[in-house]
């Protein structure tokens, strides 16, 4: 295999091999690349090592391995006012949270390196006794990224169902295509969740070009992680990555809570499934996505022979069974197990409804009420040029896309983009309300700005939203979020001059 070829050669698994057995003891460092290489950047606002804190002994040896790495050229726009590296982390283990996370990743041993997304699942006790669940369609951070081809998979404690919730929980998040894992521990002394974001970097980070398609989106990303930085729901409120704005949906100061809109059976995107009756879900979102990934040897961790054999494991019933464990039952606007049952005739009412809230600015985007959001022939031409990169020998420049796949009607029921001929007031409900509907913490200036209350906005707050629509440096909506056309982007400004 060409690719695994290549990463060989860059040496990333002669040098660093050893980093998922050295996790375990925690210390020993993926030695220094090259000598001559530039001299590392200072950390901003890096406390003294001696600042105390759960994170405090035995980190200063990881410290030099992380400082004799050049910069990373291409941190996050959002992320980089917040700090990289060995700031991060001093901060949020400084926190001292109580969750099974924060311990594994704060505890006596120091920091630990983290050499891939195996080595992670490892710190975060998912290596075993876990289940995990594949999306064909998310509704979370990364809902852009998630089709079949390019699913996000979830990785969580197996709970038998009906049984009492595990002693601790943490649960992991990924999809293909950008650098960094979702994290949600339970804390154990406040009983609310923890939300971290752990945003890894790649060889491919110091390079001038950055990170072409074939490492973020083949089995490269999985490995070679050279350092992270560790951010959680606090750091992160002020961000587009605020992990508050979905999971805590009661507002600022309220319980956060897992989410998983579709709760029940027939759980219309989750992979696989194997149940007496094969699921509509797992026949064609499983099929799409061995065509696709039959040849690597992993996706999101779990080794592709498990997936494919995964014969006692229904992704969406296993998800089910954590939920329901940890207390998360209801599900604000939930997509409702019969509207699969509707969809047989080409519409669901019910679907419409929750659709409605959900334009209204009451509620989070709605699982797509099909089960496949790609268009056909933009999936098929992704996976051909993947299996030819993969398999084939073909250039790594040629890889197109593979998160560049959906049908112009997934796009639109998605909310990716408004729908075509909305009114402004609907535009800026739709695109701008998960971020902007007065819910969020009262001290942070994006909280300011509500589309709920058009009518009692200032003058000066229109103005500027007007600025940020046309903005090419801070655009929103931010560009996880989805994107306004002109038609929209005129329809939202016109409604903002009122
Ligand atoms: C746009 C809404 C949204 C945002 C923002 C968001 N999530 Fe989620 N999250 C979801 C949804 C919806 C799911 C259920 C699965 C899916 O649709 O992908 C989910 C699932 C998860 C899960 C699996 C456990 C569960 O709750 O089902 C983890 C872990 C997670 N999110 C972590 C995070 C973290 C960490 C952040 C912030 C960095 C974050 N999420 C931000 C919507 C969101
Ligand atoms: C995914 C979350 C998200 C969405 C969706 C979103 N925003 Fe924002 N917005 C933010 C964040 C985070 C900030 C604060 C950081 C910044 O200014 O970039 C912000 C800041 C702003 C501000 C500046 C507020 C101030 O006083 O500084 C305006 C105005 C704004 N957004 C308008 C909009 C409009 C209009 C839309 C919809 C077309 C929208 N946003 C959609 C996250 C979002």
């Amino acid at each position: 295999m060409r690719l695994r070829g290549a990463l060989s050669d860059a040496g990333w698994s002669a040098r660093c091999a050893g980093l998922v057995v050295a996790l375990l003891a925690s210390a020993t460092a993926c030695g220094p690349q090259d000598p001559q290489e530039p001299a590392p950047p200072v950390d901003p606002g890096v406390p003294a090592p001696s600042g105390g804190g759960a994170g405090g002994g035995g980190g200063a040896q990881n410290t030099d391995a992380w400082s004799s790495l050049p910069p990373n050229l291409h941190t996050d726009v959002e992320l980089a006012p917040l700090g990289v590296r060995e700031a991060t982390y001093t901060r949020v283990c400084e926190r001292a949270r109580g969750d099974q996370f924060a311990k594994a990743l704060c505890g006596v041993g120091g920091r630990p390196e983290i050499a891939d997304l195996a080595g992670l699942l490892a710190l975060a006790g998912l290596d075993q006794q876990r289940a995990f669940a594949l999306t064909g369609n998310s509704t979370s951070l990364v809902s852009m990224s998630v089709s079949a081809i390019n699913p996000r998979i979830l990785v969580f404690p197996r709970v038998a169902d009906g049984a009492p919730r595990p002693q601790s929980m943490t649960s992991v998040g990924f999809v293909r295509g950008e650098q960094f894992v979702e994290i949600v521990s339970r804390d154990e002394l406040t009983d609310d969740l923890n939300f971290y974001l752990l945003a890894f970097e790649q060889p491919c980070s110091y390079q001038p070009n950055g990170c072409d398609l074939a490492s973020l989106l083949t089995e490269e990303i999985e490995h070679g992680w050279t350092a992270y930085s560790v951010y959680d729901q606090d750091d992160l409120e002020r961000t587009s990555f605020d992990c508050l704005s979905c999971h805590q949906p009661g507002g600022h100061g309220t319980k956060r809570m897992l989410r998983m809109q579709e709760l029940s059976a027939p759980w219309m995107h989750w992979f696989p499934q194997r149940f007496v009756q094969r699921t509509e879900s797992d026949r064609v979102l499983g099929m799409q996505f061995a065509e696709a990934h039959q040849s690597d040897a992993q996706y999101g961790g779990v080794p592709i022979a498990t997936i494919a054999n995964a014969l006692d494991e229904g992704s969406g019933a296993q998800l089910e069974a954590l939920l329901r464990a940890e207390g998360f039952a209801e599900q604000p606007n939930p997509f409702d197990a019969h509207i699969a049952a509707e969809m047989k005739s080409g519409t669901s009412a019910t679907w419409q409804s929750r659709f409605d809230a959900h334009l209204r600015g009451e509620a989070i985007a709605v699982p797509f009420p099909s089960i496949d959001v790609t268009d056909a022939a933009l999936r098929t031409a992704a996976v051909q040029s993947y299996l030819n990169v993969v398999e084939g020998g073909a250039p790594r420049e040629s890889l197109l896309d593979l998160r560049r796949v959906f049908s112009p009607d997934a796009e639109r029921k998605l909310s990716f983009v408004p729908q075509p001929g909305a009114d402004g007031r609907t535009v800026l409900q739709q695109m701008c309300a998960r971020c902007h509907d007065g819910r969020g913490n009262p001290a942070l200036r994006k909280n300011q700005f509500n589309v709920l209350r058009l009518a009692e906005m200032p003058r000066a707050l229109k103005d500027l939203a007007i600025e940020r629509i046309d903005s090419e440096t801070a655009v929103m909506p931010p560009k996880r979020a989805g994107y306004l056309p002109p038609e929209a982007k005129e329809a939202a400004k016109s409604e903002l001059r009122k």
